[in-house]
Parts: structure tokens; C-alpha cells; sequence
């Protein structure tokens, strides 16, 4: 199936709201990892010698951005080239941190399962089964790009 305009502008508008607020969107997307899964926690440096999900913690930002604004990132290439495509450069470094980290396929799902549950209690009655749809496609593209690279970097 193609990705479409419709599709493509339905997650760019919802990341354009969620991104009015990052540091609480950045908090409940890890609250909601820690929730499904526990036992990734000690994979997380800004985690693993805490009770509590840090408020402030740049890292944790900058995580929750990534997996956000890739995905965004992704939606959009689906459009225009029908594929993902990450630059060689970052798919490596990547492919090598998860690597290196111990991440495993199956953390893929519980990432999405939590990107999904964040945008749902961040947009309310904004989201919808077709932005879901969107937003799981676009997802589901980035994370075979990476599992694919971190298959390579073993
Ligand atoms: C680090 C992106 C999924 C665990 C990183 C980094 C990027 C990234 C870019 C490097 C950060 C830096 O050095 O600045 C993504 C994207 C994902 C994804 C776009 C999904 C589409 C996952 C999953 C897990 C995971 C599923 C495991 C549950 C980690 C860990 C680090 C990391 C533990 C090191 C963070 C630290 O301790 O500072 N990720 N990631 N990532 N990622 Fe992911």
C-alpha cells in the first residue's frame, strides 16, 4: 500500500501539537516504556540509577525527540519516495549504539506501543484510528531500516 498526502499530513499536524510540549510529551513516553516494560529500564543511562523518570534530563529528550521526529521524518520520505531513508551515516551509528546497548527486536515494539499511547493522551479527541494507522506504518518503516542496520553491525 502507498503512503498518502493524507496520511503524511495527519502526522505532521499531530507532531506539530505533541511538540508544543516536549518535556512533559518526553517524560510520558518513557513513563509509558518503564510501564510496559520494566526491563529495558537499565539499558537507559538516565535510568538505571534512578526510582523515578527524570523531569529535566536532556538525554531523555533527546531520545523521546528521536523516536518522534524520525518517525515524522519517515512519514514524509514515504510520501516522496514511497521508502525510508536514513543517511548511511546515522543508520550506522545507530545500528551501532542499540547494538552496544543490548536493545533487541522485540523493544521495538514496546518503543511503538508507547509512541502510540503518547500521542493518544497527548492529542485526546484529536486522535484517531487513521492517525494511528499513519503514525504505526511510519514507525514500522524506520524500525526494520534499524533492526536491518543493527542485524549487520552483530
Ligand atoms: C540511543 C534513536 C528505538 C534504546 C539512541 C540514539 C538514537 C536513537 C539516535 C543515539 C542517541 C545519542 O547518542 O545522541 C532511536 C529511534 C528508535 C529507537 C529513532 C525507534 C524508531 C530504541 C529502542 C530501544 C532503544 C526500541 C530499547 C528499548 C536506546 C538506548 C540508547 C539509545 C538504551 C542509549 C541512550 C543513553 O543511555 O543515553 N536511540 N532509538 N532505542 N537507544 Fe534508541
Amino acid at each position: 500500500a502507498t503512503f498518502t498526502e493524507k496520511q503524511e499530513a495527519l502526522v505532521k499536524e499531530s507532531w506539530e501539537l505533541m511538540k508544543q510540549n516536549i518535556p512533559e510529551l518526553s517524560v510520558r513516553f518513557f513513563t509509558t516504556v518503564i510501564e510496559i516494560a520494566p526491563q529495558v529500564k537499565p539499558m537507559f543511562s538516565f535510568l538505571k540509577d534512578t526510582d523515578e523518570i527524570p523531569q529535566n534530563n536532556p538525554k531523555l529528550k533527546a531520545h523521546a525527540m528521536k523516536v518522534f521526529k524520525m518517525t515524522c521524518e519517515s512519514a514524509v520520505q514515504l510520501r516522496e519516495k514511497g521508502e525510508v531513508v536514513v543517511p548511511d551515516s546515522t543508520l550506522a551509528y545507530m545500528g551501532a549504539v542499540h547494538v552496544k546497548k543490548g536493545v533487541i527486536d522485540p523493544h521495538f515494539e514496546v518503543v511503538k506501543e508507547a509512541l502510540l499511547r503518547t500521542l493518544e493522551s497527548g492529542l485526546g479527541d484529536k486522535w484517531n484510528e487513521e492517525m494511528k494507522g499513519a503514525w504505526s506504518e511510519a514507525y514500522d518503516q524506520l524500525a526494520t531500516a534499524i533492526k536491518d542496520e543493527m542485524k549487520a553491525e552483530r
